[in-house]
């Protein structure tokens, strides 16, 4: 297990960025806000732009008052954030510039150091060799990395090769944000904090899985990187396959970094590759045309784009994890931009009973029990169930499906949504990798994704038009319908 000291220092590199004003600040604060912060720890913002403290403090400040609600912001709170950080401008190809950081770092460390690179995944090699040039780097710092690794497993590897010349895997902390959402901890809560479901978590009694995340709005001013990544790589690659990682994962001996990790890339490794021998049967890809979505029109992805583009901004598949739980359980996976809904579900539906004792009009009835893990936009547990039909029939029992449902914003007296970022930067700066993602798990995934790509691009597959505001193709309904099975919406 490698957890450490608490880090005396976070180095925030793309401190003025768009990631660090909407999520990475804002988080600073509530952990700040709730005591979670090591006294000791200061924080170096540092980017290219040449601000100097105070204009940093400005930026800290606005970031926090456009994210906090105004009834959760604290004067004390802001300062005592403001006193511990301050901020270097640096650029990966000034040397100088980053031989200043390094000698600031020197200064300011007394004990462990986080350095996370919120830049572009193409300056992580060069910053973590100029850091190590200059003398900041050694035992007791770690790295917090943003996705995306690479677009593919070569330049995934190449990524992963130039941090791993500095940092040994074990100070390498990957963001897949999603593994900071209270939902998706809740699912380990669910699977491994009960003795129900375990029983019954195979293909001996579940018969399909889907997970979805759908998302309403289109590419907001991103298109550049999106049009050169789409559906599968910004979506699919990561977020996607850990849900399907700890859904489908064996129980690991401990929650800690090893035995979490060494179970999730058992499942990486298990899953069935779709290539082009089955691409065009087992996968769909769609494109958002102009449409409505919450009720305002709005234009297609290319118009938006500006350009002609064959991007998907939508993915449906039928994947397999070939290994004894999970023999011939087909787990249905579907993301797209420009859906009707915000919505990231889990959706487990079990088999019939094997026999209806009810008979007549009750037997026909007789439906799946379903379990539903909505991780956003609120969380909740769903649990569909067979019931009598109150009153009275000739015919015998009439049965009928009934909800049990657990809305846990409710039943938690209302907690603060949080942003994911909370969780991971208090980890991180803990030293507990539990939830970030190990090398071979990224390069596993860009393998089996490689490969879906491939099939294609081979395939000579193209994303199907869908109007902006409806659940992506119809090709993706009949993907499912071929094996009777049908999407829960
Ligand atoms: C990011 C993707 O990783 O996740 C975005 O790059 C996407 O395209 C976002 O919108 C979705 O995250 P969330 O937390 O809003 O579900």
């Amino acid at each position: 297990m490698s957890r450490t000291e608490a880090a005396s220092l976070l180095v925030l590199l793309g401190a003025t960025g768009d990631l660090s004003q909407r999520m990475l600040l804002p988080s600073l604060y509530s952990l700040e806000a709730e005591g979670l912060l090591p006294p000791q720890l200061r924080i170096l913002g540092s980017a290219r732009s040449p601000l100097d403290r105070e204009g940093f403090l400005r930026l800290v400040t606005e970031s926090i008052g456009e994210r906090i609600p105004e009834n959760e912001r604290d004067d004390g709170v802001l300062h005592a954030l403001l006193a511990r950080t301050e901020y270097l401008g640096a650029s990966v190809d000034e040397a100088p510039t980053m031989a200043a950081l390094a000698s600031r770092i020197a200064q300011l460390r007394r004990g462990e150091v986080l350095c996370h690179l919120s830049t572009s995944p193409r300056f992580y090699g060069a910053a973590c060799a100029a850091l190590a040039e200059h003398g900041a780097v050694g035992p007791g710092m770690r790295v917090m990395l943003e996705k995306p690794i690479g677009h593919d497993l070569a330049s995934a590897t190449e990524i992963n090769d130039a941090v791993a010349a500095v940092f040994d895997e074990d100070s390498i902390y990957r963001v897949d944000h999603y593994l900071g959402k209270e939902g998706v901890q809740n699912l380990i809560a669910l699977r491994f904090g009960n003795a129900l479901f375990e029983p019954l978590w195979s293909a001996r009694h579940i018969e399909q899985v889907q997970i979805t995340v759908a998302e309403t709005v289109g590419v907001e001013g991103r298109g550049d990187y999106y049009d050169g990544s789409g559906a599968l790589r910004d979506m699919l690659q990561n977020h996607l396959l850990q849900l399907l990682c700890l859904v489908a994962m064996e129980p690991p001996a401990r929650f800690d970094p090893s035995a979490v990790r060494n179970e999730k890339i058992k499942v990486l490794r298990s899953l069935r590759p779709i290539d082009r021998g089955n691409a065009a049967a087992d996968s769909v890809i769609g494109q958002y045309t102009a449409g409505a979505s919450g009720g305002v029109a709005v234009p297609g992805y290319v118009e938006e784009l500006g350009r002609p583009s064959r991007t998907e901004t939508f993915v449906a598949l039928r994947a397999h994890v070939d290994n004894w739980r999970w023999s011939g359980v087909p787990f249905y996976l579907r993301t797209g931009k420009r859906l009707p809904l915000r919505s990231t579900e889990i959706f487990i539906q079990f088999r019939k009973v094997p026999y209806s004792i009810f008979g007549g009009a009750a037997g026909a009835d007789m439906q799946h029990n379903g379990l539903l893990i909505t991780l956003q936009p609120e969380e909740r547990i769903g649990l569909t169930l067979m019931s009598k039909t109150p009153g009275l029939d000739r015919q015998g029992l009439r049965l009928s499906k009934v909800a049990l449902d657990l809305d846990f914003h409710q039943e938690f007296n209302h907690a603060r949504r949080r942003i994911s970022y909370e969780r991971l930067y208090l980890d991180a700066i803990e030293g507990n990798g539990t939830l970030f993602v190990r090398r071979d798990e990224t390069e596993a995934a860009w393998q089996w994704v490689d490969a879906l790509a491939a099939g294609w691009r081979d395939a000579g597959m193209l994303p199907r038009p869908y109007p902006a505001g409806t659940w992506g193709p119809a090709a993706a309904v009949s993907l499912i319908d071929r094996s009777r099975h049908a999407w829960r919406e």
